[in-house]
Formats: C-alpha cells, structure tokens, sequence
C-alpha cells in the first residue's frame, strides 16, 4: 500500500513533478515548460506549450529505435477467417501513405475525419493517420444507426468520412454504406469526400465524384510526415451518451493523452514494450481507442484486433484461442463478455484445449463487475482478476488496482483504489463531502489529470454546466458509490439516465425521444432493469395520445422497430409496454427511479412528492420481475 500512496499523495500534492516527470517517456518536439496550465481554471491544460505528435510517439519512435520488426498489430477475424500481422515498420508505411491519401483529399491539422468502420486494421490505420496529420477523427462505433451517424456527422463538420462496405456479426453482413448514405442524406453538413474499403463480403456501390477507394487511393499515395501539433490540440472527439437526447463530443487532446496512456502501461496493466496486450472491445468505444489503439502502441507492445464475439466466433472457447494462439500477457474486456461465456460454458471446460501460461491478468470495466462474475473469472483462469472504474470522459481509468506500481488485496465489488492524478470524493446529494461508508456521488476534484477530457466539442459551456457546475471545483461522474474504512472505492452504477448495456453506453434520454417521436405516443419513460446476460437493458413505458385506438401489440412492435432503425441495434430494446399514465411527482417529474426499483424488485420508499401513487401501484404487475 505504501508505494501506492506515496505516488497518489504526490501527484495530488505536486501534480508538476509528478506528471512532469511521467512526460519524459513521450518524445517531444518541443519539451513543455508549462506543466499545469491553471491561467483559465476551472478548465486546465497540461503541458500547454508542449509540441509533439501521437501517431510519432506511436510508431515512429519505436521504428527509429530499432522495433521495426517487432509485431504492432495482430488482427484476427474468425467472423471472415482472415488473421494478419503488422510490424511496426510496416504498421508505420500504411499509416504514412493514408496520411498521404487524406492530405491529397485536403485534410490538414485541425479538420476533422468520422471514421465508421467494423474492426479492421484500415480502422486503426485511419485513426493513426489522422494523429499524424494533426487532424481530429471522430469514429462511430459500427453499431450505431444512420440517424446517430448523421448526429455526429453534424456536430463535427468532417472534412472526409472514412468507411467500408459493411461489418460482420459473427454470420450476419451489416452493410454499412447504405447507412453512411442514409445518415449523410439526414445531415444538413456534407463532407468534401467519403473514403470506403471494399470488403469482398459486400461490395459497395460508390458515389462518382464523392467516393474514393481505399485501395485504389492508397496505390497512388506518397507517405505524409508527420505534423507537429501543441500538447493542447485535439488528438479525437468522441460521442457518448448523456443525459439529454444529444450524445456529446468528448474531446482529447495529444500531450497529456500520451503522457497518461503511457503512464498506465507499466503501472496499471503490468504490460511492458514487446509483449501482447489485448483489449476486446470496439475501435468505437474508448476502450478501443485508448487500449486497443493507442496505449498499447505507445508503449511498444502488441495489440490485438479481434473482429469477434466471446461466444458463437466458432464457441466459448474463442478468447481462450486467441490468448494461447498469440501469448496474450493481458486481457481487458467487459464484464458482459465474461458473463457470455459462463452461460455457455459453465465448468470452463473449453479452457483444457488450449495453453494459457503466458497469461497474467484479466481487466475488467464498462460496467459493474458482479462478484459472481469475479469469481468464476477468478477461478477458471487463475490469474489476477482487476476490475477497474473509468469513463469515456476520462479514457483511462480513475480508480484501478495498480499491478504494476503496488498490487494490493483484492475486494469483490471494489475497483480498488483511485489512481494517482484522481482526487476522488463523495458528496451527498446536498453537496457536502461524506465519510466512509456512506453512499454518495462520486466526485473528482480538479483538476484532472492528464488524459482527460477538456472540453465538449465545439462547447466549453456545456462542458462547465454538464461536468463542472454541480459543485465548484469538482468534476460530476454521474456514478454513485463510497469508500470503506480502508479506502477501497465501491462504484454501484449511475445515479442519472445513462445505462450501460452489455458494456455499451446508451442514455435513456435518447432513447425516450425517439419513442416519442412516433405519431401514436403521447409521452414514455424508459428505465434501465437488470439483465443476466448483459447488465441492464432499457425497458420503456408509453402512454398513448387519446384517441389512439390501434392495436397496442402492433405500436409496440413499431416502437422497438423505431429504436433500432434510429439508434441501432445495440439498443438491446425489446420489450415496450402501453400504460394509461407515468408516475409522477406533483411538478410533474417522471419517477423514473421509483420505476427501476419496482423493476428491479427492491422496496424503496414511495416519495412524498408523487402526485398519481396509483399509477406506481399499477406498474407494479407490468415491471416486478417472477
Ligand atoms: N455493428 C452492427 N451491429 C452490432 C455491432 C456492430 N459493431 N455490435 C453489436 N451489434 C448488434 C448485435 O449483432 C446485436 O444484434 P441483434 O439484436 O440482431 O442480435 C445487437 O447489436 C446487440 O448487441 P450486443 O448487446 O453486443 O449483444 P449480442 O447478443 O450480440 O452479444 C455479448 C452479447 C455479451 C457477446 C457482446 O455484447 C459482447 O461481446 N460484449 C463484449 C464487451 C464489449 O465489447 N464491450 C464494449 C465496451 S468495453
Ligand atoms: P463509458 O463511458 O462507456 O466507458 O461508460 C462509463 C460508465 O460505465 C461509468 O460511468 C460507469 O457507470 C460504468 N463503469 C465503467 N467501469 C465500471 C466499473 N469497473 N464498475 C462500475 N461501473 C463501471
């Protein structure tokens, strides 16, 4: 514990040294003299003088020192058969020569690239390619809809979009430029030119004029350098689920990002340069970007890229395949996919046929960990099991068992311990700071460390009122939790309407706006209710406008429909029931979390503000599970 705490205390008390001193593992054109910029507070900028560029730090710097040959990329596709490989040198020629196909299409440091493709290396590639431009990209993850597509593509103005034909769901083709054509049909922003890799599975009609062929474009381009950006510039935007209907630009910068990531490497994951580290997850959510992307190649490791389920890509077995097949030292996935696994594997029998002894730790986030789950992982593969808490606000976790710095005893339900450079509180709902023991939100004081998102894109006001303005100098996370006597952080789930469904972060805002988009509904409320397989998943509750005289099993229907057409399949909505009226305060307010607890089968209070208690009563037959 000692190490632990004499490097949080630091990089709390002396946030200069500390991270100045984490700053000399990133290459810089220009060392920072500003640590900590506080001039604008309470918006902060690390190394704000500081010039670099993360896609150098990422492969140049280890191809001029002599790693050219060592493996950067393993890509593994069991949905198209297809494995390849990628050294560094070559990893470094493919990303030089996109750079150079999205410069001759007119991208220069600061435009901004969306890239919406399934989990191909020309993702990563399109993603290093922008780093090294300067350019900011923007991915959206494969299974978001074409109206989600077209949100983003409105709010961040790209210069280029890049995409591909379509993706693969373990057997089923998902053709992705009908969506892209679709979302850029919606959106009033039109980009200059649309770069798309044909996939044999589904070739792609293109657009004269506006579509280019990965292929063809990259036969012709000459490599790009790479461009030298302020620490401060912006490295990516990425869209999450708020609390509103609107998702929002997260937006990451390139110094304090590398320095962080870095940082995590060796003191989190344990993982040093040369050996496989592998995060199963999406280039589209911030677990690809920072731990299938970039941390790992920062670092000088091999990451993974597996275009795959943990079950059905061929079985149970898979992510055991992929450990053996390629020495994977480390894994970090979703709770979900370990849950996926159980179900169809209980004993773990898969596990005999293959060699796991390279394997040390499995990470885990994106959602609670369950300690049911926590101890089959644990038992079966042996290894240390770390969940850690962290948010696409911040891209690399808050709180952590650091098992590089100081392992420490592991407790269930604990992600263990804040992570140096995160000065983590709990405030009741009246915003005064709680003890041990006692539930509350949880807090970050700022400034955050480096890594963490600076602003919302485009909005620096809406970052204030989103984040910073529920209590001065502290960042709102939206979870709720405590800490026990011994400073053990416990994370219980989100206190507002972002649910997390099988570890993809969804806000049930968005998903009531567009139920109550559709003609027959009056007004909805949808809930996160706890799911065996995957967390949560949204339930939604629609009153229907007078008059209505359809067939409520039929509006239903339309209603799933409509969140699956408009927000994609990952929305998990399936079930919709009609109701005569929601349960609401006296003001008006929906009593959205009298409803999940209903559902949830816990006997919470009825609050003394509910205006209809009839109606909750009612609910009771609808929502309390068997
Ligand atoms: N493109 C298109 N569709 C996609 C998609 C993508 N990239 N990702 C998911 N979908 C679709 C799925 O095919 C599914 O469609 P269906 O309703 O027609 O079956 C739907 O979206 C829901 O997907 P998901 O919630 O992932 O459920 P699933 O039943 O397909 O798989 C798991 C369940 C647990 C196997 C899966 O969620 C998983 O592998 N999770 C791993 C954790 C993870 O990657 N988390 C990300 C953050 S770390
Ligand atoms: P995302 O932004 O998609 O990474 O989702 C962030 C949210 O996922 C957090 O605000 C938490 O609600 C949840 N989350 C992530 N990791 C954990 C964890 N280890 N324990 C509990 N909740 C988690």
């Amino acid at each position: 514990m000692e190490a632990y705490r004499n490097a949080w205390r630091q990089s709390i008390d002396d946030p200069r040294t500390f991270w100045g001193e984490a700053a000399k593992a990133i290459s810089w054109y220009r060392e920072p003299t500003i640590i900590l910029d506080d001039s604008r507070a309470p918006i902060y900028s690390w190394f704000a003088d500081g010039e670099m560029n993360t896609c150098f730090n990422a492969l140049d710097r280890h191809v001029q020192n002599g790693l050219g040959d060592q493996l950067a990329l393993i890509y593994d596709s069991p949905v198209t058969d297809t494995k390849a490989t990628y050294t560094y040198a070559q990893l470094l020629d493919e990303v030089a020569r996109f750079a150079g196909v999205l410069g001759d299409l007119g991208v220069e440091k600061g435009d901004r690239v969306v890239i919406y493709m399934p989990m191909i290396p020309q993702a990563v590639i399109s993603m290093l390619a922008c780093a090294r431009l300067g350019a900011v990209h923007s991915v959206v993850f494969g299974g978001f809809a074409a109206h989600e597509l077209a949100m983003r593509i409105e709010d961040a103005r790209p210069k280029v979009v890049v995409s591909a034909s379509c993706g693969i769901e373990v057997a089923r083709v998902i053709e992705y430029k009908p969506l892209l054509d679709a979302a850029l049909d919606e959106s009033s922003h039109k980009p200059d030119k649309c770069v798309i890799f044909q996939r044999i599975q589904a070739e792609a009609p293109m657009l004269a004029g506006r579509d280019v062929d990965w292929v063809d474009a990259m036969s012709r381009a000459t490599p790009a350098e790479c461009v030298h950006v302020l620490a401060t510039d912006p490295l990516y935007v990425l869209y999450t689920s708020g609390t509103t209907g609107r998702p929002k630009g997260v937006v990451r910068d390139n110094g304090g990002h590398a320095v962080a990531l870095q940082w995590s490497m060796p003191n989190i994951y344990d993982t040093s340069p040369g050996e496989v580290f592998w995060a199963a997850s999406d280039v589209g959510w911030v677990v690809g970007h920072s731990y299938i992307v970039y941390a790992p190649l920062l670092a000088g490791c091999t990451t993974l890229l597996y275009e795959g389920k943990p079950v059905g890509t061929p079985d149970a077995g898979a992510y055991w395949r992929v450990i053996a097949e390629y020495g994977v030292k480390t894994l970090f996935t979703a709770p979900t996919g370990f849950r996926a696994i159980k179900r169809e594997d209980p004993q773990g029998a898969l596990l005999a046929n293959y060699d796991l002894s390279r394997f040390r730790y499995l990470f885990l986030a994106g959602e609670r960990l369950d300690p049911e789950t926590y101890s089959w992982a644990s038992e079966q593969l042996d290894v240390p099991v770390i969940d850690h808490w962290w948010q696409t606000e911040t891209g690399w976790p808050i709180a952590a068992n650091l098992m590089g710095l100081d392992p420490l005893a592991v407790k269930p339900g604990s992600p263990t311990v804040p992570v140096p450079g995160f000065d983590v509180r709990i405030f009741d709902e009246s915003g005064v700071e709680v003890g041990p023991g006692v539930e509350g939100l949880i807090m970050i004081r700022t400034p955050l460390p480096p890594g963490c998102t600076s602003s919302v894109w485009g909005d620096d006001n809406k970052f204030f009122e989103a984040y910073l303005s529920y209590s001065p100098g502290y960042y709102l996370t939206g979870d709720g939790g405590h800490f026990d006597e011994e400073g053990y952080l416990f994370v219980m789930g989100r206190v507002d309407d972002v649910i997390n469904v099988a570890g993809h972060r969804l806000s049930t805002g968005e998903i009531e706006e567009i139920i109550a988009g559709h003609p027959d509904v009056a007004e909805c409320a949808v809930i996160g209710v706890a799911d065996d397989l995957k967390g949560q998943v949204p339930r939604a509750l629609a009153v229907l406008k007078a008059g209505v005289d359809r067939d409520h099993a039929v509006i239903c229907t339309e209603l799933v429909a409509r969140v699956r057409n408009q927000l994609g399949a990952v929305a998990s909505l399936h079930q919709v029931d009609v109701v005569t009226a929601l349960p609401k305060t006296r003001s008006g307010k929906v009593l959205r979390k009298s409803m999940r607890a209903i559902a949830d089968g816990v006997d919470a209070p009825v609050p003394s503000t509910i205006d209809n208690p009839d109606t909750l009563e009612a609910l009771k037959t609808i929502l309390r599970p068997e």
